[in-house]
């Protein structure tokens, strides 16, 4: 676990406290409203709230999309919302380091709220520099002599090293958030010497990450088995010598997946028995789900599932777990006929003793909607840096947090 300074290690009472979140969420992009308000909550419901009960004036700093992008908005919505979600008045001000921005924190009362203006408004937000360099720039030259503390809770941004993320913990005391401490214990649980045997269940279509992860994860003796699934899976059987037939290799050609086959099989060769692929699948033929062995490759039907008999052999590894990582879904679980094989692994998770982490936009929308994200260990709020993280990447935001703590003492 990364040694860092926590809310309990300061009086923030009357104090100016700039936190920085991750509120960046799905955007519709006709009517530009937020559509989950997933990561707003995490935050609001902990880190800003208690901040606030405890008497801090509370400066919430925030990206929203990237500049040119459909969901590169406001964050006036975003405190809207969070204010719903408080049930208290919570402050904006469309402007992120200027003099409304300075002039409104400096007229904020002790427990009150303000949210500037999406961070990425500023154009060197989002160079990637050493702290050093963004400790210079106009956003936190500006702002951190009008604070007492900075709070980085974006475990989600933390892999970039950004103005906001990185900056301010050059000047100012700094620790971590609620959600970036719970973040962070939750992934020490699954890859510092996890509880054996540790499974890692690698789905969806981002195969290059789960080929990363997977390598991490092995040569590191974190993982004592690898359970491929998904385009995933499919990438690992073509590994394996398989020819999954004409739509399911043209999809994996166009999405450029081909090229990790070679690394995949020399991983294979290195780890024998200890990484898992599908032994049957479940294809579409005439809208309908029919399952088929792998001896029965190639198919000229679409796979969208992974068969019963798959089902079967990860159910009992998942069973025989102390510690579980679930990353992409298996099958296309938004369609009825192909959500067995999520829904099984799901339930299996749920009902075994192990501790588990569910990550990935997919995943968690899949959890949600089977109802039992509440048996799981723990859902990740993050994307690329949770993978990043499970990569055995160092994460800038949290080594600056690192080295402000290391200041302090
Ligand atoms: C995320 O949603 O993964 C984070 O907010 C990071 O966003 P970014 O990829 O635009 O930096």
């Amino acid at each position: 676990m990364p040694k860092f300074l926590t809310l309990d290690d300061f009086d923030v009472k009357d104090k100016v406290v700039l936190v920085r979140v991750d509120f960046n969420s799905p955007v519709d992009p006709q009517t530009k409203k937020i559509i989950d308000d997933t990561r707003i909550r995490a935050h609001g419901e902990t880190t800003i709230k208690e901040l606030s009960e405890r008497g801090a004036k509370v400066v919430v700093l925030a990206h929203q999309g990237r500049p040119g992008d459909p969901d590169f908005i406001s964050l006036e919505q975003h405190a809207q919302i969070l204010g719903r979600i408080l049930g208290k008045p919570v402050k904006f001000v469309d402007d992120v380091y200027g003099e409304r921005a300075k002039n409104a924190i400096r007229g904020l009362k002790s427990g009150e709220i303000l949210v500037l203006d999406n961070v990425r408004n500023f154009p060197r937000e989002a160079k990637d520099a050493p702290p050093e360099e963004h400790a210079k720039s106009d956003l936190v030259a500006n702002l951190a002599p009008l604070a007492d503390l900075f709070v980085n809770d974006a475990f989600a941004a933390a892999h970039r090293s950004h103005a906001s993320i990185v900056g301010f913990t050059v000047l100012l005391p700094s620790a971590a958030g609620r959600i970036m401490e719970k973040e962070l214990k939750a992934l020490s649980r699954v890859m510092e010497s996890p509880e054996k045997p540790c499974i890692y269940i690698l789905g969806g279509a981002k195969a290059d990450d789960s080929l990363r992860i997977s390598k991490y994860v092995l040569d590191n003796n974190i993982a004592d088995h690898v359970l491929t699934a998904g385009i995933t899976g499919h990438l690992f059987l073509v590994a394996r010598g398989y020819d999954l037939g004409k739509p399911n290799m043209e999809l994996l050609e166009k999405n450029k997946l081909l090229d990790l086959v070679p690394g995949i099989k020399e991983l294979m060769d290195k780890y024998p028995g200890r990484i898992e692929v599908p032994v049957d699948l479940a294809i579409e033929v005439e809208g309908k789900r029919k399952e088929i062995s792998v001896e029965e490759l190639p198919t000229n039907y679409p796979i969208y599932d992974i068969g019963e008999r798959t089902i079967k052999r990860y159910t009992e590894l998942i069973m025989k777990a102390k510690s579980i990582v679930f990353s992409g879904p298996p099958g296309v679980f938004e369609r009825e006929e192909f959500r067995k094989g999520t829904k099984a692994l799901f339930e299996a998770i749920a009902s075994s003793k192990a501790f588990s982490l569910i990550g990935g936009g997919h995943s968690i929308a899949a959890v949600q909607s089977l109802g039992l994200a509440d048996k799981m260990g723990y859902i990740s709020t993050a994307g690329g840096a949770l993978i990043e993280f499970l990569m055995g990447r160092k994460l800038p935001g949290v080594v600056a947090l690192e080295e402000a703590a290391k200041r302090e003492r």
